[in-house]
């Protein structure tokens, strides 16, 4: 049985309602707040274990919040022994959310800017067939990929939040790549979907690449192999994890021997359920819900 190593970010999300994303210069009250668990790590090992993947997450936080998110992740068959608690902060994001479902994140890493050799060592446990799941939320992310792929693992990225630094990670070495418009014209430097798929599958001819186009729903390219998924129309409360949602249930799709297309349709219906309610970790949809709507 194929399994998923999750190596990534967790938050804990202070999330603001707001009628419009706040402005330079300008105090705005926010309408509600709330504490959640989230940080992409975190959003896309939940997406996989409620899809129903074998999944194990390897991160850090706070040794305090430990129980907390053992609470939390419990009902969802998410192993979480990879999880170290650490004497500092958890990693936290201020996010705003507007009427119209956008947000605007801001991030402060915590523990998740402090990678330890033991937390990376997790890879270790894995060989062939099995999926490394990376995003860019924490530290010594060449080396991790590196490894991943030094054990014969499949290097899947979602290269969110994009950097500069990333650019001279070892791209070559990824064998799926799941982003948005944002993160693929960085890579890509083509600002049209179509020349960024084009230039990335040049960049990258051996990877698959997964571009998610929000409202254009979603389109997939290895070499000449292509596909392209409608977008499900849904009132937007909250777009927060949407993305990690598409991803942690297109490789669960994968995993599950599902067709490209196939994953890529179960994708955009979990993240449509995801994107009409409020919070991150804590709106994704089970696999049933998902079935059933
Ligand atoms: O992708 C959404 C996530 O981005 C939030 O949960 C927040 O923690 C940031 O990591």
């Amino acid at each position: 049985m194929r399994k998923i190593l999750v190596l990534g970010s967790i938050n804990i999300d202070h999330s603001y309602e707001l009628e419009k994303i706040v402005r330079p210069g300008e105090t705005v009250a926010s309408r509600a707040y709330r504490t959640a668990w989230g940080g992409k790590g975190l959003n896309q090992a939940i997406a996989l274990a409620k899809a129903g993947a074998e999944t194990a997450l390897a991160a850090q936080l706070s040794a305090a919040d430990r129980p907390g998110l053992e609470m939390f992740c419990a009902p969802f068959g998410l192993d979480i022994s990879k999880v170290r608690g650490l004497d500092c902060p958890s990693g936290h994001a201020i996010i705003q959310v507007e009427s119209s479902g956008q947000n605007s994140i801001i991030i402060a890493a915590g523990a998740n800017g402090m990678m330890e050799d033991a937390t990376i060592s997790a890879i270790d446990g894995y060989g062939s067939g099995d999926i490394l799941l990376v995003q860019n939320e924490v530290d010594r992310m060449p080396e991790i990929i590196r490894r991943g792929n030094e054990q014969g693992m499949t290097v899947a990225l979602n290269p969110s939040p994009c950097t500069e630094e990333m650019l001279d990670w070892p791209l070559e070495l990824v064998d799926i790549f799941i982003l948005n418009e944002t993160e693929g014209e960085y890579i890509s430097g083509s600002s049209q979907a179509e020349e960024m798929l084009e230039a990335l599958a040049k960049k990258f001819p051996e990877a698959g690449i997964v571009l998610t186009l929000g409202e254009q729903g979603s389109a997939y390219r290895r070499g000449k192999e292509k596909y392209r998924i409608e977008a499900v129309k849904v009132e937007a409360v909250d777009t927060t994890a949407a993305g990690d949602t598409y991803t942690g249930y297109f490789l669960a799709g994968i995993l599950q021997g599902k067709k490209v297309e196939e994953a890529m349709e179960l994708a955009t219906r979990a993240a449509a359920l995801t994107v009409s309610r409020p919070g991150a970790a804590g709106s994704i949809p089970l696999a049933k819900e998902v079935e059933n709507w």
